[in-house]
């Protein structure tokens, strides 16, 4: 027995320095950083002791401790972030990925690893290996294996200081980002819930955009499952990071702010810069340039405030509300009949120019 577990100990001591990857010259990585391979073996340590067993030896997000968890953790090897803090068809700069480290994503299984400043700097220039190594150990040539690391300068932060609402503007604040939130920027109907009865969703649409709804779905007061760009397994034969093809793709479930943890926090700034930025490779767009930075604010205003209502009374008054019959039953009243060509509409009766039907959809 003793023989046989001082054998298997060798032979992890063994397999554990042959995995040890050997970096003898410096890295140019991010922005035209140049990593010495001192660091890269400081990150590899540290990697090893705190991220392993999730993210796993090669990066892939398989470690030991990673099956069956939901969300998965990252595969670094895909240079694919949600939480960057930056368009996400860029890559996040080493401020935001140390934000990410240091502050955790609630409800996940990454929780705020409170490491040294060395041993984090280390660690995220470390990960930043991962995509090229796997693409190497896959038969690819190291020239055509290049990561987004080696050839890409990362995105520009989209956070911006908050700029405390208070009292009347507070309040203002939330209403426009209620409007918002279910007609303009749209981000219930197909993705997370709606938090407003049928009426009020019928009249904040047609005041914004002009949109008369003549039904609602019965789902509008769930978040709707989604493919995201994630992927739990890759197809083989690969041997360019970029013509990599997903076997088995990872669902994603928008968060419902009156219930779900929200991953990467609730203030009004942390909201301004998830709405602002998006969550990458999960299918929720970056609003900034779309939506003034007055109405960004508003919504994560709005935002945060369904977040305060988590697992208070009012929370529960509002699900009933929502889920009254008498609700889920109403319907807009029957729009008069279209003026027959040729006979003058009666003043006052004419209707807005064809609306387009904004049913909500899966
Ligand atoms: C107990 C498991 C676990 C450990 C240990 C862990 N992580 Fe994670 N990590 C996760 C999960 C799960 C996610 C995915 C969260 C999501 O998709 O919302 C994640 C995501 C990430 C992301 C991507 C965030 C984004 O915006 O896409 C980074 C970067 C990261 N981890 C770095 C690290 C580093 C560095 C360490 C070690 C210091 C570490 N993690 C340790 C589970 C873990």
């Amino acid at each position: 027995m003793r023989a046989r577990s001082s054998w298997m100990l060798g032979l992890a001591l063994f397999c554990s320095a042959c995995e040890d990857p050997k970096f003898d010259s410096p890295l140019t990585l991010g922005s035209g950083q140049v990593v010495p391979p001192s660091q890269l073996k400081a990150g590899y340590e540290a990697y090893m002791q705190y991220c392993r067993p999730c993210h796993g030896d090669k990066g892939d997000g398989r470690g030991y401790s990673a099956y069956g968890l939901r969300p998965p953790p990252r595969d670094f090897t895909q240079q694919k972030f949600k939480f960057g803090g930056v368009n996400p068809e860029n890559l996040p700069p080493d401020s935001e990925l140390k934000r990410i480290v240091r502050g955790g994503l609630h409800g996940t299984a990454m929780l705020p690893w409170d490491i040294t400043d060395r041993e984090l700097d280390a660690v995220l220039q470390y990960i930043k290996t991962f995509p090229k190594r796997a693409c190497v150990e896959q038969g690819g040539k190291p020239e055509e294996c290049k990561s987004r690391w080696e050839t890409e300068a990362p995105g520009t932060p989209v956070a911006k200081a908050d700029p405390k609402y208070e009292g009347q503007r507070k309040t203002d604040a939330i209403e426009q980002g209620k409007r918002l939130y279910h007609a303009k920027a749209q981000c219930s109907g197909s993705c997370h819930p709606n938090y407003v009865t049928h009426q009020e969703l019928f009249e904040i649409s047609k005041a914004m955009t002009g949109t008369e709804m003549t039904a609602f779905s019965p789902e509008m007061y769930h978040a709707q499952p989604k493919d995201s760009e994630y992927c739990l397994e890759w197809k083989a034969g690969w041997k360019k990071l970029d013509e990599r093809e997903c076997a088995l793709p990872v669902k994603v479930m928008p968060v419902d702010f009156t219930r779900d943890p929200v991953r990467a926090g609730t203030s009004p700034a942390e909201l301004f810069r998830t709405i602002g930025s998006g969550i990458g490779g999960a299918g929720m767009p970056p609003w900034t340039g779309t939506l003034t930075d007055d109405e960004l604010w508003a919504l994560a205003y709005y935002v945060g405030s369904l977040t305060d209502l988590k697992g208070t009374p009012a929370v529960k008054a509002l699900h009933q509300k929502l889920q009254d019959p008498a609700n889920l039953a109403w319907l807009p009243p029957p729009k008069a009949e279209p003026a027959v060509p040729g006979t003058p509409a009666a003043p006052g009766t004419s209707a807005p120019s064809a609306p387009r039907s904004n049913t909500p959809s899966r």
